[in-house]
């Protein structure tokens, strides 16, 4: 699909720029629109009941002139019957409305050498069609964009509730006369009128954010990179995926790499997460110094018991741990490897005395994991299984007349390391982490694996909207 859309902005002769790869991919299918279909069919009513449409005055001949003014039209009550959303292939997505009703209430006045007159008039609009599709594109700093691309109006029926003297000239003179003049005149305003009024949509879609805080700690910028791809079956959308620290923006040394979603559409959302995007949240908690942890000096016990000589004299040893590089993912089918780089320093507190570093060691280890997502109770449970490929130590002192325990510490966290500390995050990946999921956004029956380069998660969707 990154082909497609590359070939998309190519012929499309709009720019010639290369295609930018992204660190996240959306792809929505058929069945998603399905189900955002509800949504769009009750905004769609509740905005038609809100459109302004503009004055009609015109004049007629019946049986002489009739110079007619009709204003204060207000759409009283819609009701959309059958509609269906789609995908129009290089556009965007359109809604048909094969069937839907009104009542429109307006003030109508009349001049005709027979009568003249001014009153409030009720129109009920049925067997009303419309179809209108939207083009979603984005401008040159990746905020979204959207127009109306095309509307198209059919009215077919309409009853006319006219009372007093204008009853007089409908019997005189033929209610479908007067009906084909009504639908022809509304059928020429309601799409100008969604015009007008779809430019307030466009403004709040454009101004929707493309970044979003996680944490105290890093945000995410998930502008588009690409302008959405549309085909029949699927819209395809590539944003940037890329993390920063909040208070340290530093650019990834790394672009993506580009990755491709398997062609499919029995679930609503597909979801692809590159190793790019994975290394930038990473690097981002690494930027913002956050990546690292504090032992106190009853947790470094199975460390320290083996230490005799080295810090018995430490009445309060502590240990911090704290990576010296960012962590760097790899992903391959079923296989999530990690990279590690850290340091723990123990560090000590004697009375009185300023704290200071006794011993560093330094490790690198390799971690790969097989990790899948699942959902229940409205929470996100990640669940897996842990393997400690390598893992490398080296101890450093000040003090050299402790040189000749450092092979037995190294073996001793090594030791913590293997025994206690990877069987321990194993135990709970197998059991399950929850995460948060997304507000009022349920994930059902989600399916997730690791590829070649990306992380992939299938969903459906469901509303979680919270009880009132
Ligand atoms: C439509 O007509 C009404 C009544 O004459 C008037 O108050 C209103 O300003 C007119 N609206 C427009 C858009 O001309
Ligand atoms: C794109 O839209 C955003 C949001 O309105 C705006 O801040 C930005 O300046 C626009 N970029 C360009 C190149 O017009
Ligand atoms: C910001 O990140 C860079 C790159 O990791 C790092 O060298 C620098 O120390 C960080 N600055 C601050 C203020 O944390
Ligand atoms: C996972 O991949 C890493 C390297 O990327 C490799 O060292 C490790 O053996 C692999 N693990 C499995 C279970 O295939
Ligand atoms: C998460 O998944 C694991 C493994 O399937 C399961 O044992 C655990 O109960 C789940 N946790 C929650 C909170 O559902």
């Amino acid at each position: 699909m990154w082909k497609v859309s590359c070939f998309v902005l190519f012929v499309s002769g709009l720019t010639l720029s290369h295609c930018v790869n992204p660190g996240m991919k959306l792809m929505i299918s058929q069945k998603g629109l399905d189900f955002a279909h509800e949504v769009a069919k009750n905004f769609l009513e509740s905005q038609v009941q809100a459109l302004s449409i503009p004055n009609i005055s015109g004049k007629e001949d019946i049986q002489g002139e009739l110079k007619y003014e009709i204003t204060n039209i207000k759409v009283e009550d819609y009701k959309i019957i059958d509609s269906s959303l789609t995908f129009v292939p290089d556009v965007g997505i359109q809604m048909a409305i094969k069937n839907s009703k009104a009542t429109i209430l307006s003030n109508w006045n009349v001049e005709h050498w027979t009568i003249k007159a001014k009153e409030k008039t009720t129109l009920e609009l049925s067997e009303a069609s419309f179809i209108i599709a939207f083009k979603i594109s984005k401008n040159d700093t990746g905020s979204p964009l959207l127009s109306l691309n095309s509307c198209q109006s059919d009215i077919k029926k309409v009853e006319i509730k006219l009372n007093g003297p204008l009853k007089l000239i409908q019997k005189k003179y033929g209610d479908e006369k007067i009906k084909d003049v009504i639908l022809k005149l509304l059928n020429s305003q309601i799409c100008t009128a969604l015009a007008e009024e779809s430019k307030k949509w466009a403004v709040y879609v454009n101004a929707l954010p493309v970044q979003h805080k996680i944490d105290d700690h890093v945000q995410i910028d998930y502008r588009l990179v690409n302008s959405p791809v549309f085909t029949n079956k699927y819209a395809d959308v590539d944003v940037k995926g890329t993390f920063y620290a909040i208070n340290n923006r530093t650019e990834p040394a790394l672009a993506p790499a580009p990755f491709t979603l398997p062609d499919s559409s029995d679930s609503m959302l597909y979801v692809g997460i590159s190793e790019y995007t994975l290394n930038s949240v990473a690097q981002a908690y690494f930027d913002d110094q956050a990546l690292h942890l504090a032992f106190t000096h009853k947790q470094l016990d199975h460390i320290v018991k083996e230490l005799d000589g080295v810090t018995a004299n430490l009445p309060e040893a502590r240990g911090r741990l704290r990576a010296t590089k960012a962590p760097v993912f790899t992903l391959k089918p079923k296989n999530m490897t990690v990279e590690l780089a850290g340091q723990i320093e123990l560090v000590t507190k004697e009375n009185k005395k300023p704290a200071h570093s006794e011993i560093t060691v330094s490790i690198t280890s390799s971690i790969s994991a097989d990790v899948s997502i699942s959902e229940s109770n409205s929470r996100l449970n990640v669940t897996g299984s842990l393997t400690l490929n390598s893992i490398t130590l080296h101890v450093m002192s000040e003090d050299k007349t402790k040189a000749s325990k450092f092979a037995e510490l190294e073996k001793s966290v090594k030791n913590f390391i293997e025994k206690h500390l990877v069987p321990t995050l194993d135990g709970k990946l197998k059991r399950g982490v929850t995460i948060p999921s997304v507000p009022f956004i349920k994930l059902v029956n989600p399916i997730s694996h690791t590829n070649e380069k990306f992380f992939q998660l299938n969903t459906d969707i469901a509303y979680n909207f919270p009880r009132m």
